[in-house]
């Protein structure tokens, strides 16, 4: 598709070939995100930053994926400090805010919500989250570094087996990873929860429509046994009805370096869109796994401002002036990205 001034709200959206696109500009933006070069193509470009539902990383690295193009970030954080609380419209707000900025990144509790704003907003909005139905950037990301994380291994996209792990009925990351397995070939995914929070039906109904091979289980062990990639996720518990109810899944998934390494085969990739809850009572990744060299969460995170670059680069037409604009970094930068 041609991205320039598109809303990015949901994986249906894209093509395989859209993806490749995403992916390409994504790889030609680590000179900047690894602090080798500036651009500031963006100079003078403003985001609005909407969360209205709790995040670190995705509006940070939104923010910070923004800021080096060049472009500045004004935010706004939670439902209670905007004019939403004061019982303002999403189409009010989205008429407003369009004006202030060149395009916006927006964080929902409610499943529509983000599509609903964008129909109303003058300039191109993301989708940071709605609900528990998308987070495309996030599965952009997720398949970007599975794509790397296979390549190192001499395999591809287009044969490989992954396990989803834990609360798949409201976890949104996990939706729209399924949607953009469903643009690949040969895929085995094995979805492991308990049967109350199983991925819903017309997600597994499309991974099969692609010809995938789905299994449902709600055993861990077994399932992490034969895959390429676990892919571990945090039990949503912000949208049970109660927290009692939400009491009788936590902890109920938990990958271990023991458990790994006696079920594991050897380099399986270990991923998560993170926050993992590191509460003794959860704990549905350990900390024992952080040594693990195929533990990828950390450089998930960092490929997640490569992919929020290339999208920013698309909307907003720069992709070919990104270089141009550029001069080599002048502080000391470290080897963090080696
Ligand atoms: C995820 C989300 O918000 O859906 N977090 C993120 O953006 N990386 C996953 C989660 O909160 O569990």
């Amino acid at each position: 598709m041609n991205f320039t001034g598109r809303h990015i709200l949901s994986i249906d959206q894209l093509s395989r070939g859209d993806i490749d696109t995403i992916f390409s500009v994504a790889d030609s933006m680590e000179p900047y995100a690894h602090r080798k070069k500036v651009t500031k193509v963006l100079d003078g470009a403003i985001l609005g930053n909407m969360f209205f539902e709790p995040s670190t990383r995705t509006r940070v690295s939104f923010g910070s994926a923004f800021n080096l193009l060049g472009g500045e970030v004004r935010e706004t954080t939670g439902v209670e400090n905007s004019a939403i609380a004061k019982g303002e419209s999403l189409y009010d707000t989205a008429r407003v805010l369009s004006g202030y900025s060149d395009v916006i990144v927006m964080r929902h509790p409610q499943s529509g919500s983000v599509a609903e704003f964008a129909e109303a907003s003058r300039v191109p909005v993301l989708n940071g989250g709605d609900g528990d139905n998308e987070h495309p950037s996030q599965a952009l990301l997720d398949l970007y570094t599975i794509r790397k994380e296979l390549d190192t291994k001499g395999r591809s996209l287009d044969d490989f087996r992954i396990a989803l792990i834990g609360d798949l009925k409201y976890g949104r990351t996990v939706h729209s990873l399924c949607k953009l397995l469903g643009l690949y070939q040969r895929v085995k995914v094995v979805l492991v929860s308990p049967n109350e929070l199983a991925m819903p039906d017309s997600y597994i109904d499309a991974l099969r429509h692609s010809g995938h091979e789905v299994v449902e289980t709600d055993e861990l062990e077994p399932a992490i046994a034969g895959v390429d990639i676990a892919y571990s996720t945090r039990l949503q518990e912000e949208r049970f009805a109660s927290a009692e109810e939400a009491k009788l899944y936590r902890g109920r998934y938990r990958l271990n370096q023991a458990i790994y390494t006696k079920y594991c085969e050897p380099n399986t990739v270990i991923m998560h869109p993170l926050p993992r809850d590191s509460r003794s009572g959860a704990n549905e990744l350990d900390n024992d796994l952080n040594e693990n060299p195929n533990l990828a969460i950390f450089r998930q995170t960092d490929n997640g401002v490569l992919v929020r670059m290339a999208l920013f680069a698309l909307v907003l037409d720069v992709v070919g002036q990104v270089d141009r604009e550029s001069r080599p970094v002048n502080w000391y930068t470290g080897s963090r990205f080696q």
